[in-house]
């Protein structure tokens, strides 16, 4: 629970920095997703775990006005920004809510971009999402193909162990560690249940520049990690982290995904 709480926190942390990390990673990754989920003219949508918007925004723009796009998170300062990026779009709802109890249904469409591994049961919340899904509508989880963005965590860990001392705990077998490659995903997508599967892989890849490398760890659940750190040492991970991409000569992060669609049966 107190990992969860620091997590949740982390994305109100994110919030300041999301949208510039944003145009360099969330935002291509949403309008991908929705070129795969093709929400229509007309369609209700549930976007869950919607951040400030990557992919709530694109899906409101395609159901026009006569649709409806419920976009969900837990981060009321993110979902301020998805107001304010979404102003134009009648279509598009925010609301403050745990996406776990999120209990309308019968959607044309449910969505989750980089999302469902945030759920403490990922296996539960992805059914449970499922499930509001209409019979026969599509339901699409996006999540980061094996190695992808694990570049920038170990050396984000690196850089705080230089600084703190603490080595960080290993993390324990997640799930999503498991169906991380396209066939493994799309089996577990049948196993939940969905039919007509298509697992595609998105590749993404983001230059290493000092401002986007920095982004990366204030723009995104890594931030929790600097929890408990004063500014001195925070400035003095950010240097040690900076200067492990330099000294390995690293221009490029893997920020490739895997997106999975389905009906529902
Ligand atoms: C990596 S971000 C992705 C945001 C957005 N889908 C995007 O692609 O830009 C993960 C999001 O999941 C949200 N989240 C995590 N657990 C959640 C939950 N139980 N219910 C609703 N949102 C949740 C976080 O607040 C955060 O906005």
């Amino acid at each position: 629970m107190a990992q969860r709480e620091d997590e949740d926190r982390g994305f109100d942390q994110a919030a300041r920095d999301f949208d510039r990390l944003g145009r360099h990673l969330w935002q291509p990754i949403g309008r991908e997703t929705v070129r795969r989920t093709e929400p229509r003219t007309g369609e209700r949508v549930l976007d869950a775990c919607c951040g400030t918007g990557a992919s709530a925004i694109p899906a409101a723009e395609r159901v026009g006005r006569d649709g409806a796009v419920d976009a969900v998170d837990v981060s009321e300062p993110l979902l301020e920004r998805l107001r304010g990026n979404g102003a134009h779009l009648p279509s598009l709802r925010a609301h403050r809510a745990d996406i776990t109890t999120w209990e309308a249904g019968d959607y044309d469409l449910v969505q989750c971009v980089l999302g469902v591994f945030f759920l403490p049961d990922m296996a539960a919340g992805a059914r449970h999402l499922i499930a509001r899904a209409r019979r026969g509508g599509r339901v699409c989880f996006t999540i980061w193909r094996r190695g992808a963005m694990v570049d920038a965590g170990r050396r984000l860990q690196g850089a705080l162990e230089r600084v703190t001392g603490i080595a960080a705990g290993e993390r324990s077998g997640h799930l999503v560690d498991r169906v991380d490659e396209p066939d493994a995903f799309a089996d577990w997508l049948r196993e939940l249940g969905l039919e007509q599967v298509r697992v595609t892989e998105a590749p993404l890849t983001l230059p290493v520049s000092e401002e986007i490398a920095w982004l990366v760890v204030t723009g995104s659940g890594f931030v929790a990690a600097l929890n408990g750190l004063d500014d001195a040492q925070i400035d003095r991970v950010r240097v040690e982290y900076l200067r492990s991409f330099r000294e390995d000569g690293v221009e490029a992060l893997d920020a490739t995904t895997l997106i999975g669609v389905g009906t529902r049966a």
